[in-house]
């Protein structure tokens, strides 16, 4: 949604921060809910209480590491934990139960890594009448003026990362152009797939304008390029048919694919090879260790690192913070318009990775780095 304000709306996001700025001013912040206090949180909490965390099924690693270190976060900060994931198909409707579930155990702090950005208005307000705080994980809730913070790595710059990769990727292989592209996208139903797609287009977009990049298939709208659920099936099926109907033999020589993550990345890379076809530049995000492992083999181009660790850490300071009845730390009051409300936000800075500074990149991730050397 970034950049994508009006210039109005903007402004008056602006002068809502300051009112709100002035209206804590000189007074107790936390003393009549929505009022002076813009989370609307409650004046502090039980050192502990319990801390419900509401997790999408697990379509990549980051989520699988995010449960055990939200469980184990948490305990060691003092409070009660209640972590969960939406199953593998039902998933809304799972996410929807366990979030109710959670607000009816008490809890103070409902943590929601969304399955479907637009489909939790109801719990998240729910949860707001119980007097717990929301904050939202990774991906946006959309459409809902209860939901209090979100924290995330700026998906925007992710998206760029990707797509400058893509250029710079070919350009190594190839150093003149043009070259021709495919284009992926994640989830519809996930807010952050639309907008990695915006950042990777506002560095591909010029140069497909100048002619330099050339879309082969011609699917350059994000609905055609989409993979529900971000599953590797999925985009696996969408690139055999694009091998067929645009690099067959006599056909045209793909230079690379604009993927937005790890899981999809690999998928792509299989259809292309099980097309016989050399592998072209592939992008990527989330530092799986596979595509960690493809990279250093030279297969899978780049990745983009989103430490978990230090995503998760930023959560618990934010819950410590609300626990003691003080206002969670903020770099962001301008991005993130969720069709109700512009949401306050802490974002982290991803780093892009290829073969040339994954050893400097995960050189303190016990995991990874090992697969550097
Ligand atoms: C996350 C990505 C992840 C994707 C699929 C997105 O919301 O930001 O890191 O690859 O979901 O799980």
């Amino acid at each position: 949604m970034r950049k994508f304000l009006t210039r109005s709306l903007a402004v008056s996001a602006v002068a809502l921060v300051a009112l709100s700025v002035a209206a804590c001013g000189g007074s107790d912040r936390n003393d009549s809910g929505t009022g002076s206090n813009p989370s609307g949180a409650a004046k502090g909490f039980a050192k502990d209480a319990l801390i419900g965390v509401a997790l999408p099924s697990k379509t990549s690693e980051n989520w699988v590491l995010a449960g055990d270190l939200f469980t184990n976060g948490l305990k060691d900060a003092g409070f009660k934990s209640d972590v969960q994931y939406a199953g593998a198909s039902t998933t809304v409707a799972d996410q929807q139960s366990q979030i109710s579930a959670m607000i009816t155990k008490g809890a103070k702090v409902i943590v929601i890594g969304a399955t479907d950005a637009a489909q939790l208005g109801t719990q998240v307000k729910q949860a707001k009448d119980a007097g717990a705080v929301v904050i939202a994980y990774d991906r946006l809730i959309t459409g809902t003026k209860d939901l209090d913070y979100y924290v995330a790595f700026d998906n925007f710059k992710v998206g760029q990362l990707q797509g400058q990769a893509l250029l710079d990727g070919m350009k190594a292989k190839k150093p003149t152009g043009p070259y021709t592209i495919e284009l992926f996208s994640g989830s519809p139903d996930d807010n952050n797939a639309g907008v990695f797609f915006k950042g990777a287009m506002d560095v591909l977009q010029p140069e497909i304008d100048k002619g330099n990049v050339i879309v082969g298939s011609g699917q350059k709208d994000v609905k055609q390029t989409a993979i529900q659920g971000w599953k590797a099936e999925g985009a696996q099926a969408r690139m055999d048919s694009i091998m067929t109907s645009t690099y067959a033999a006599g056909g045209k020589t793909l230079d690379g694919v604009l993927s937005p993550n790890d899981t999809l990345a690999r998928a792509i890379i299989t259809s292309v090879k099980a097309a016989g076809k050399p592998v072209p530049v592939v992008t990527g995000q989330d530092s799986e260790v596979e595509s960690v492992k493809s990279i250093m083999a030279g297969e899978q181009y780049s990745t983009i690192n989103k430490d978990t660790r230090k995503l998760v850490a930023q959560t618990i300071k934010m819950v410590q913070a609300l626990q003691t009845g003080g206002e969670p730390e903020i770099n962001d009051t301008k991005s993130y318009d969720n069709g109700s409300k512009v949401v306050p936000s802490y974002l982290l800075a991803p780093v892009i990775v290829t073969k040339a500074n994954a050893a400097e990149a995960y050189a303190n991730d016990p995991k990874l780095a090992p697969l550097t050397k």
